[in-house]
């Protein structure tokens, strides 16, 4: 009998495929169909600080000037956003028997921190931080860059009791030294990392405009490395998320050291019956093996267990072009 149940920021989950926080997130049809085909857990679509401002501006430019009207369409925008995802936390709590985390997008610590407590109150089981900054500003030092990601946990933290996770960018300096302090701030879960749009150029046009939204295969690399090295020293769990697409994927990231994994991409190309598929493939592979449970497997090939621990760290083509790879098998 093959389990597949794993424990995640606290959450007893059946399996470990999340669904990321994604449009797909964002409605109780499409969550209910989720479990149907198998999630282990949802993320909800973000809440964004800035969307609720846009949304509101919006409204605004058609009553311009500084109005009691549009004080009120401001205030109106705001609470009907705010509203509609709460009624979607609760909801979404009510029809599904998977744990549902909720999502804020956030880059201060101070707009929205009451809001966490609301979203506690609608009976989210977990709540998603997606903290990004976005170091560009020359005169602003790393250092401090990183003191709000920790003022936000901390003042979060004083907000509610449920498990929180922090889905991050890999845009720090010191990348690892980073993760660990997060871990050790008694949160529940980092999630490495968020991928995010990224400009590119119309050559046609001779203009900026966004690139792929969606992932590919290729990038799991990105958050195999993170994990596999970090997975033996942070204080909390880390979930996989940027690339995963199949069954094998998830299975990678559970060898390195991941609790769980977080899919957008796949289920937007394949479909949410493709987490069936998933999980049968995992059952395989585990069969192949004789294991009956993920503990007999996760971590196995992280950094502290495998032969040539280097390989994480090699970051130059110069062994490809010159000879023979060593292997990376477990002690
Ligand atoms: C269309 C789309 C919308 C997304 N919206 C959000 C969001 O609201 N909040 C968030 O934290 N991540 C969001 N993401 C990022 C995903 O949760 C995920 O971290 C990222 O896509 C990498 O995973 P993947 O390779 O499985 O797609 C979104 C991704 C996509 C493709």
């Amino acid at each position: 009998m093959i389990n597949l149940e794993t424990n995640y920021m606290g959450l007893t989950l059946k399996n470990p495929i999340i669904v990321g926080s994604c449009g797909l997130t964002g409605s109780l049809e499409k969550i209910e169909e989720l479990e149907t085909h198998g999630a282990g857990a949802v993320v909800l679509k973000s809440i964004f600080e800035e969307q609720i401002l846009m949304e509101a501006d919006s409204l605004r430019s058609a009553h311009p000037g500084h109005s009691e009207e549009a004080d009120n369409i401001t205030q109106y925008t705001q609470q009907h956003n705010l509203d509609e995802y709460l009624q979607l936390v609760s909801a979404a709590k009510k029809a599904v028997s998977i744990p549902v985390i909720a999502s804020i997008n956030c880059a201060s610590s101070s707009h929205w921190i009451s809001f966490a407590s609301k979203i506690q109150d609608a009976g989210a089981d977990g709540l998603e931080l997606n903290i990004f900054i976005m170091p560009s500003d020359h005169n602003q030092k790393g250092a401090d860059v990183e003191k709000i990601y920790f003022d936000i946990i901390d003042l979060v933290k004083k907000q509610v009791t449920i498990p929180i996770a922090v889905k991050m960018s890999f845009y720090f300096s010191g990348l690892a030294n980073m993760i660990f302090n997060l871990s050790v701030r008694r949160i529940g879960a980092i999630v490495l990392f968020n991928r995010f749009y990224a400009p590119d150029i119309d050559l046609e046009k001779m203009a900026v405009v966004s690139s792929h939204v969606f992932s590919s295969a290729s990038e799991i690399g990105l958050p195999l490395r993170w994990v596999g090295m970090l997975s033996p020293h942070v204080k909390c769990d880390l979930a996989a998320s940027t690339g995963i697409q199949d069954g094998d994927g998830v299975i990678k990231c559970l060898l390195v050291g991941a609790k769980a994994v977080q899919v957008a991409t796949t289920l937007y190309k394949n479909g949410p019956a493709h987490i069936g598929k998933m999980l049968d493939q995992i059952e395989t592979w585990m069969k192949g093996r004789r294991f009956t449970s993920l503990q007999d497997f996760t971590g196995k090939l992280n950094q502290a267990r495998i032969k040539n621990p280097i390989l994480y760290e090699r970051t130059q083509f110069m062994k490809y072009f010159s000879g023979k790879y060593p292997d990376s098998t477990s002690e």
